[in-house]
């Protein structure tokens, strides 16, 4: 049995992938400061699973006390969720940003060499890209971020590059997610964004539920199908099964990039078309101008996963729309 230290465990994904990781045989250590997540997911993963969770309320700042659970836990590698992800804050408030993302992460390595484990797969973004100049979208695609939370994904991944370069014993992945949605199929665990949703899934999924009354759709004019935005939307069970991938491997990887998407990329309108037919409700929406930032398209090229990892996305919007409408159906004001 492996212990492995998770930090962001309660939020959406690391709440997902630990479920994965105990149904794969390993054991999750979790640590998280609960600062957008609830300790009640603790008691989720274990009604899920049947296995007693290890859990720690603890911010990827405090150096000392990470390094104490990765030596009483004997952990084997880490997995690094933990970070703030809203986009729109990120320009707002730069320096909490950097600070929480970027600086929580070097204590969070600090505390790792100092406790003599250099393995972590990192979770990074496809917003790293920026605005596609091709599709889809290689891990050799340019990197040029177009807002600060992008900036600070960015910032580590090349911290992680530089501590391989000096010191080659590290063991890194980087894995660069691009748009995760849905939820167990248990209905107890799944996205649950504090406050007014800003993704597209849990916005349509709480007008479904009648928590708000219509989705404003950012901008109709692209140059797409339908004129809406396009992504590359992927279950976040077969996303944390990428993560088992990546555990499994992590002594052969040096600091590699990998994409975890479908390869498919899906417009605004058909993802509330999926929904209505998984809920059999009506999404009332309105267009609206187009959002600041947003990009028209993108979608991966995810063959390098399926090399490296030999793992592909198995599941398709009709089941992402699915386990959305049963988890928010079964919690409409979440945990
Ligand atoms: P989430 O907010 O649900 O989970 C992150 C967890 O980290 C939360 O439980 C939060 O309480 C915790 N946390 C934040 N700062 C912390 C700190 N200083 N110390 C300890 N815990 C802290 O987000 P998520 O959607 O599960 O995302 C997980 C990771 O994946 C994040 O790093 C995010 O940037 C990245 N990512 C997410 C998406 C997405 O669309 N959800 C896309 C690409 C990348
Ligand atoms: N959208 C709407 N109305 C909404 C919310 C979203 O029309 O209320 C549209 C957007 O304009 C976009 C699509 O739905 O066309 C998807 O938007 P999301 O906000 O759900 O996702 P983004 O692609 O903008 O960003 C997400 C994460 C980022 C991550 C990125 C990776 O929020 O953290 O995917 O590609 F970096």
């Amino acid at each position: 049995m492996k212990n492995i230290l998770i930090t962001g465990g309660t939020g959406y994904i690391g709440s997902h992938t630990c479920v994965e990781l105990i149904e794969s045989g390993y054991n999750p250590i979790i640590i998280d400061n609960l600062s957008n997540s609830k300790r009640k997911i603790v008691d989720r993963i274990e009604k899920i699973t049947g296995k007693k969770i290890i859990f720690e309320k603890c911010d990827i700042s405090d150096k000392k006390n990470i390094e104490r659970i990765i030596k009483e836990f004997n952990c084997e590698a880490v997995i690094h969720f933990a970070g703030f992800k809203a986009v729109g804050e990120s320009q707002t408030n730069p320096l909490m940003y950097y600070k929480n993302n970027v600086s929580g992460t070097i204590n969070l390595l600090d505390a790792m060499k100092s406790a003599g484990l250099k393995k972590i797969v990192f979770s990074s973004s496809a917003t790293v890209y920026g605005k596609p100049k091709f599709l889809p979208l290689t891990e050799d695609h340019p990197v040029s971020p177009e807002n600060i939370y992008g900036k600070t994904k960015l910032a580590v991944e090349n911290i992680l590059r530089d501590i391989f370069i000096a010191d080659p014993d590290w063991r890194i992945c980087i894995l660069r997610y691009f748009n995760p949605v849905g939820a167990h199929n248990s209905g107890l665990i799944g996205d649950d964004p504090k406050g007014i949703p800003n993704n597209l899934m849990p916005f349509i999924s709480q007008v479904a539920v009648g928590r708000r009354s219509h989705l404003n759709i950012w901008g109709n004019d692209y140059n797409t199908n339908d004129g809406t935005g396009v992504r590359d939307y992927i279950h976040v069970i077969d996303l944390a099964q990428g993560h088992i991938k990546a555990i499994e491997k992590i002594n052969s990887l040096k600091g590699a990039v990998i994409n975890l998407g479908t390869g498919r990329g899906y417009s605004v309108l058909e993802m509330i078309q999926s929904f209505e037919k998984a809920s059999a409700k009506k999404i009332k929406y309105e267009f609206r101008p187009r959002r600041d930032g947003d990009i028209e398209i993108n979608y991966a090229d995810p063959s390098k996963a399926k090399e490296i990892f030999n793992w592909e996305a198995k599941l398709d919007i009709n089941e992402m729309c699915k386990d959305i409408w049963r988890w928010q159906s079964m919690n409409p004001k979440g945990v």
